[in-house]
């Protein structure tokens, strides 16, 4: 079952009825100020940090769900009409047109999620109501845009009135720290008509003291009339389904102090017949210099007088039009620069626009706000965050490197990694623990795909500190060397990685023994961890090595003179570390038919044939193919039939089998989970894609296509009932096998499963793959397929790619501008070429 479609010519998702299985959201804004926005104008927004700069409140786990928003509400100011809230009545008084929170059923209702904005149209008595929210570039403010349409025979009088809860900024204080909260509260109201800023709603709390920022509410119509108290605006014990202040149709000028600040903003507008008005909103953030803070200086009233030109811009409407204008050229920029057509709609819809927009999504957000993730739990986390990088690196280079920069000035001088750091502050920490020992290697991926996609090797110059300390600072290389001696420092009872607190997979806490109810077994550790050893960080440190030894190799050729201290070794001290580590798994981690997952700390084995459950687990079965284990004797071929036969699902592969049906002390958070769900057996997405590049990596485009097909969110759109989830985005978890609830999806949006299945189809299925050399195109396409078509602008030129089949195997003639070439790499074309055509026979 569907709830609404895909719209492939405008980049949108057209949601047909307002009762979604969950909220559907989608996200605005692109490098400051972001919100998050569900198909029923619920969600809130930030500035930089949803924990510590939330400009509107959210209820989480809230019933109903999706609590809190960007909210309007319509008024038949009609003198006959009655009543109020009632929302079976036949001839409504008042309802949202987004119909959260009101929920009074609407005539026609249509939620189109697009690129960076979203855009609300319902029609309810004759009313029709469009609201377009959308965040400028280049702006720290969200718009509203409504437009009203009068569609009845006669004059309609209506009343308009929005609505937002704001945030006392520290969004977990905010939530928790009512003591001091309901005191704090502040606002200001501008009702001065000489400055231009008549009506605007300011929430100033803490301004008084050390804060230098504020938000604003503004209108571009006359208001008649405002609240900015909680309590005035719904009346005693109501809610925001139903505010006193809108059913009597007047809002009392209440000013906040203390309790709830709000903004309500009260607009009258008389409607002939077949006419058409826009109201614009605008909800902003603004700072001010601290020693500018006040007007008049000695005064406590905000100083308003860089914020006011700004407000005036957005309320206009041609200035609205223009700046969204802007950013749907900015998303055509981005999404322009890797186009394909498949014979697979899927695949065409997901590659061209949807999980390449997840990819900045998660580029901007790492885990931190979501429908699941609360702002306030994790931030960029150190592998998350590497890991996004992988499927952004050609979207916004220059962003990318900034994050790789920011990313490793939080590495400790171990080489070790803080788990995470905040946005605004850019400072590592341990909220969500420490000692994964996988980290640091993630880094060493994501600086090598920065590379292959820019050829900026200046990045490795960088003078980057350690743990954010001044004086620290080093080149880059050197992180990078301290991240692969981290893995060597740290080698357990048969030479495998030491597992730490846990490695990619989170759950899998061999150190942590916890037996204490409430306890975290991401911050607790038991054990000083000296047996227990991972094989996936086993294979994640060959794939790293390797990857080491040709960047080296690389920076020798492209890089003229070796600076003075360069700290990599040359790449044969990689490449041995890469065989003496394959040498490891052989002979502890390959268990005959597949790799083996790890050792816990009575150095027992575990994902293999002597556990009852946990015999097999996905993440070393992809990792150690991916790192070119087994490749020559059969013995990848081997590990990935096992995967298709014992974790392969139709929702997708799960991360283990069995599941853990008890809790084990041993292995900590992975066993709390009931078997099915996260961790714990359930189709973790981001293991996927592993799997789907080591089956292109072993021939088999048919299985990886496959594979990718079964998670695509495109691809499930039919069982939207199942999977409940957004259609159009990735989400971290379907429920696995075990779990009652089979194909169910959880936990959307913020995941590197964007990342990795992006690399998946794009670099590996597809085949198009930048390398230091050039740009290589190597397809592993099913045999069905004939072939496909691309566009890939790779360092300023671009390539157009035709890709016939002629034969039903893999192997690869290239035809660069017309004459054939040796290999699989376009080698990079004289300087100034702007356009190369690649013909792909496949043979
Ligand atoms: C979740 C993991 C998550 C970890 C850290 C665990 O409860 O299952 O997926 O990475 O917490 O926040
Ligand atoms: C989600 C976390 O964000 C990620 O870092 C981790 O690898 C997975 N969970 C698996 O535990």
């Amino acid at each position: 079952m569907r709830f609404g479609h895909f719209d492939d010519q405008h980049r949108e998702y057209v949601i047909e009825r307002p009762d979604t299985p969950l909220p559907w959201i989608n996200y605005l804004g692109n490098e400051a100020y972001f919100g998050i926005i569900s198909n029923t104008a619920g969600g809130y927004s930030f500035y930089k940090d949803a924990r510590l700069r939330r400009l509107t409140r959210y209820r989480y786990n809230n019933a109903p769900l999706d609590m809190g928003g960007r909210y309007i509400y319509l008024r038949d100011d009609d003198p006959h009409l009655s009543g109020s809230f009632d929302t079976l009545r036949t001839t409504p008084r008042t309802w949202s047109p987004s119909w959260m929170p009101v929920r009074r059923s609407l005539d026609s209702y249509e939620c189109r999620h697009g690129m960076g904005y979203t855009t609300i149209k319902s029609e309810l008595a004759g009313i029709e109501s469009q609201t377009r929210y959308f965040i400028p570039l280049g702006d720290n403010l969200e718009i509203w845009e409504l437009t009203l349409t009068n569609r009845r025979s006669e004059t309609a009088d209506l009343s308009v009135f929005s609505a937002v809860e704001f945030a006392l900024w520290d969004a977990n204080d905010d939530a928790t720290n009512f003591q001091r909260n309901y005191s704090v509260g502040e606002v200001e109201v501008d009702c001065s008509s000489s400055a231009g800023g008549e009506g605007v709603i300011y929430h100033k709390t803490e301004y008084r003291e050390r804060r230098d920022h504020f938000a604003y509410l503004a209108c571009s119509e006359p208001l008649a009339g405002f609240d900015t108290d909680r309590g005035a605006f719904l009346g005693p014990y109501r809610g925001w389904d139903a505010p006193q202040a809108v059913e009597a149709g007047q809002l009392s000028g209440s000013i906040a102090h203390g309790w709830q600040p709000i903004g309500a903003q009260h607009v009258k507008v008389r409607l002939k017949a077949g006419e058409q008005k826009k109201v614009i909103f605008i909800l902003g953030y603004h700072e001010n210099p601290k020693d500018a803070k006040f007007d008049p200086p000695d005064s406590q009233t905000i100083n308003k007088c860089t914020v006011l030109p700004i407000i005036a811009r957005y309320l206009n409407a041609d200035e609205v039009e223009k700046a969204f204008v802007a950013l749907r050229k900015y998303w055509d920029g981005l999404l322009g620069k890797f186009t394909v057509n498949t014979p697979d709609v899927h695949t065409d819809r997901m590659v061209n626009i949807w999980n390449a927009y997840q990819v900045v999504i998660t580029f901007n957000m790492s885990r931190s706000a979501s429908y699941f993730e609360s702002g306030i739990g994790r931030g960029m986390g150190f592998r998350d965050s590497n890991q996004d990088l992988l499927g952004f690196m050609h979207l916004i280079p220059e962003r990318a490197r900034e994050r790789i920069l920011d990313l490793a000035a939080t590495q400790l001088p171990t080489g070790g990694a803080y788990h995470q750091y905040q946005p605004l502050t850019k400072r590592g920490n341990n909220d969500v623990g420490g000692n994964f020992n996988d980290d640091p290697l993630w880094l060493v991926l994501s600086v090598a795909a920065y590379l292959k996609e820019t050829g900026d090797w200046s990045i490795l110059d960088e003078a980057v500190p350690y743990d954010n300390v001044p004086g620290t600072e080093k080149p880059l290389h050197e992180h990078l060397q301290r991240s692969i001696q981290y893995t060597l420092d740290r080698l357990g009872p048969h030479r495998l990685p030491l597992i730490g607190r846990a490695d990619w997979n989170d759950c899998l806490n061999l150190n942590c023994f916890s037996d204490t109810p409430g306890q975290s077994f991401q911050t607790t550790t038991n054990k000083e961890g000296k047996v227990a050893e991972s094989v996936f960080i086993a294979g994640l440190f060959v794939l790293a090595a390797k990857e080491m030894a040709v960047l080296v190799e690389s920076h020798q050729s492209n890089v003229e003179g070796t600076p003075q201290t360069f700290d990599l070794q040359p790449s044969t001290f990689y490449l041995n570390a890469a065989s003496e580590m394959e040498k490891v798994v052989w002979a502890a981690g390959w268990d005959g038919d597949w790799f083996r997952r790890a050792y816990d700390d009575f150095g027992h084995v575990l994902g293999s044939k002597e556990n009852d459950e946990g015999r097999i687990f996905i993440e070393p079965q992809g990792i150690c193919v991916m790192a070119g284990l087994g490749m020559e004797d059969g013995r990848a071929e081997k590990a990935l039939n096992s995967v298709a036969e014992h974790l392969a699902t139709p929702h997708g592969i799960v991360l283990h089998q069995p599941g853990f049906t008890r809790y084990y002390l041993h292995l900590g958070e992975i066993s709390t989970y009931p078997a099915g769900y996260k961790e714990n057996a359930g189709i973790f997405c981001h293991t996927n894609p592993w799997i789907m590049i080591a089956e292109t990596m072993i021939g088999r485009g048919d299985k990886a296509l496959d594979y990718y097909l079964r998670i695509n969110p495109s691809a499930r759109e039919e069982l939207s009932d199942v999977h409940r989830c957004e259609p159009y985005v990735y989400a971290q978890m379907i429920a696995g096998k075990d779990a009652p609830a089979h194909g169910e999806a959880k936990n959307s949006w913020l995941t590197g499963t964007a990342a990795w299945n992006y690399v998946a189809i794009t670099q590996w299925i597809l085949g198009i793959q930048p390398t230091y050399d050039g740009l290589q195109v190597a397809p592993v396409i099913p045999s069905a397929w004939d072939g496909f078509e691309a566009v890939r602008n790779y360092r300023g030129v671009r390539y157009e790619i035709k890709v016939e089949r002629r034969g039903p195997g893999n192997s690869i003639q290239l035809e660069v501008d017309g004459l054939p070439i040796a290999g699989t790499v376009v080698p990079f074309p004289p300087q100034g070429t702007k356009q190369v055509g690649v013909l792909v026979i496949v043979k």
